[in-house]
């Protein structure tokens, strides 16, 4: 069965000289959970934030949960600062570590939620030995490294997959999707099983800088359509 609904900002496509004012803007827009990608400039090619920024967002006050998804190699070093600095989630990709089931058990000793993500071409093997370990599945619907891309349409079949492992398991573990979602895929991703949604640019994108509710419409459209599906 699906989890409640979560709508997930990334905050790769905010303004990041007003951080804790967007995050601030989206999350009284709506929004439920704040995305948080760390790329390395080593396991994906491009280069953002770490730690002391998702400390920074809780100093500034920020109390939702905070998704930090890694998009880093190797993982273990990082998990034990993430967790200090009061990430909520944390999530790797399998390929990034060399043992898998101790990342995932070291990121829930250190107090936070855990989670894999799959890339467009991981197969959903990856998954077999571990479930028990996870609490979020997060599928790629594009290559990582980027905001902005094009959803990639296979996702929502492997989507499918995923839900079907998901429900055969009975565990409560979200089922989470990152890359290319619009309000204008959004309803056909819901129906393929995702309960948890990642949007940077389509969220971020719609800034209105005049308006005080600038994320408000978009964000709202977005769970309009997810309660539709
Ligand atoms: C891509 C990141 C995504 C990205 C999504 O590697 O993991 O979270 O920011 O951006 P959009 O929604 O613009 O595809
Ligand atoms: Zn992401």
């Amino acid at each position: 069965m699906k989890q409640d609904p979560v709508i997930a900002p990334s905050i790769l496509s905010a303004d990041f000289a007003r951080l804790g004012q967007e995050v601030e803007d989206v999350l009284a827009s709506g929004a439920d959970l704040v995305h948080f990608d760390v790329m390395d400039n080593h396991y994906v090619p491009n280069l953002t934030f770490g730690p002391v920024v998702c400390q920074s967002l809780r100093n500034h006050g920020i109390s939702a949960p905070i998704d930090v998804h890694l998009m880093a190699k190797p993982v273990d070093r990082l998990i034990p600062d993430f967790a200090d600095a009061g990430a909520t989630y944390i999530t790797f990709h399998p390929e990034a570590s060399n043992h898998v089931d101790r990342t995932l058990q070291l990121i829930r000793d250190h107090g936070c939620k855990s989670g894999l993500v799959l890339n467009p071409s991981t197969p959903l093997s990856c998954l077999d030995f571990v479930l028990d370990k996870l609490d979020m599945i997060l599928l790629m619907s594009v290559n990582p490294g980027f905001a902005g891309q094009k959803f990639i349409p296979k996702t929502l079949t492997k989507l499918a997959g995923v839900r079907k492992i998901i429900d055969q398991s009975r565990l409560p573990i979200r089922l989470e999707v990152d890359g290319g979602v619009s309000p204008q895929n959004i309803a056909e991703i819901a129906s393929a099983g995702a309960d948890t949604f990642v949007a940077g640019s389509a969220i971020f994108g719609a800034r209105r800088d005049e308006d005080p509710n600038r994320y408000n419409s978009v964000i709202s459209q977005i769970r309009s359509v997810i309660g539709a599906a």
